[in-house]
């Protein structure tokens, strides 16, 4: 299927590791040109390198700011003014319990998950809406959003801010070819859940063993029982990104291997 994404400019937040760099593939394998994104410099260049190397069709741009700063958020608004495709990818996790999140952890959490997005939207949404050419606004939420973690309470009411954000902001796009969705995967294989896995089972020596103990344990209601393969959320971006998934408009995507039990 071709998804009529050549020659589009990405955004895609966090995309040197994990479900970011796996939608940023996805969309260069489509031929659209991509803004790599993640805190350090090297890091970033050694990403684009590699992929340069693999998706030879497709341009990719530099852009090494952490976007929980408001200054650095500037700094890249500075360097890329529009483009056509924003995925608010990049957030943080990890395991803790009520009792011991603090208030600023807490407002953390709010900074790095919620309002970067926020301030990506704000400054982008304007300018697609003006172009008015498929502009695709998309939040990387989870099935947390709708299903809170029991050892995340921090991290899930701040993929619930997603579901809530993308829907109002869908009701700016009337009439208008602009969407902005939300996709929520499940449980997914990628470096950010190997160092959790880590955390929660120490005892336990191989990222495969710790796989198995924590969908057996922590998400019983998988059907897939397995991590999900940060490429199976990768694709599934990239066709929402398209021209071709112009329908889909505030909507609440889920792919997460059956993790919740309900129907919608
Ligand atoms: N993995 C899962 O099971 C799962 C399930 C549901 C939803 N999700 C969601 O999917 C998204 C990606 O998760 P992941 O597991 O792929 O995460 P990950 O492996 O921890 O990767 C996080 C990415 O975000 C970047 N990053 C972190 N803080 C940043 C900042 N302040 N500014 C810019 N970049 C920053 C990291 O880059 P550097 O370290 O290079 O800066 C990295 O590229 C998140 O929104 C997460 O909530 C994940």
């Amino acid at each position: 299927m071709d998804l009529k994404l050549s020659n589009k400019l990405a955004l895609v937040t966090g995309s040197t590791k994990g479900i970011g760099r796996a939608i940023a593939e996805s969309l260069a394998a489509e031929g659209t040109n991509v803004i790599i994104n993640g805190r350090s410099q090297g890091v970033v260049e050694k990403v684009i390198e590699d992929l340069s190397k693999k998706y030879p069709q497709s341009a990719f741009y530099s852009a090494a700011y952490d976007l929980s700063v408001e200054k650095e958020r500037q700094a890249l608004f500075q360097a890329f003014p529009e483009v056509d495709i924003l995925v608010n990818n990049m957030a943080i996790f990890n395991d803790a319990k009520f009792e011991e999140i603090g208030l600023d952890e807490w407002r953390r959490y709010f900074e790095v998950n919620s309002i970067s997005g926020i301030a990506l939207a704000k400054f982008y949404l304007p300018k697609m809406l003006a172009k008015n050419l498929d502009g695709r606004i998309i939040f990387i939420a989870s099935e947390a959003a709708i299903m809170p973690s029991p050892e995340m309470p921090h991290y899930s009411m701040t993929k619930t801010m997603n579901l809530s954000l993308a829907k109002s902001l869908s009701r700016e796009t009337v009439g208008t070819t602009v969407t902005v969705n939300t996709v929520m995967p499940g449980s997914t294989l990628t470096e950010g859940v190997e160092s959790l896995l880590a955390s929660l089972y120490p005892e336990l020596d191989s990222v495969e063993e710790r796989s198995r103990a924590f969908m057996l344990n922590n998400r019983p209601t998988s059907t897939i029982q397995r991590l999900i393969r940060p490429e199976e959320i990768g694709n599934f971006v990239a066709y929402v990104a398209s021209p071709l998934a112009g329908a889909f408009s505030g909507e609440a995507l889920r792919m997460d291997g059956g993790l919740v039990p309900t129907i919608f």
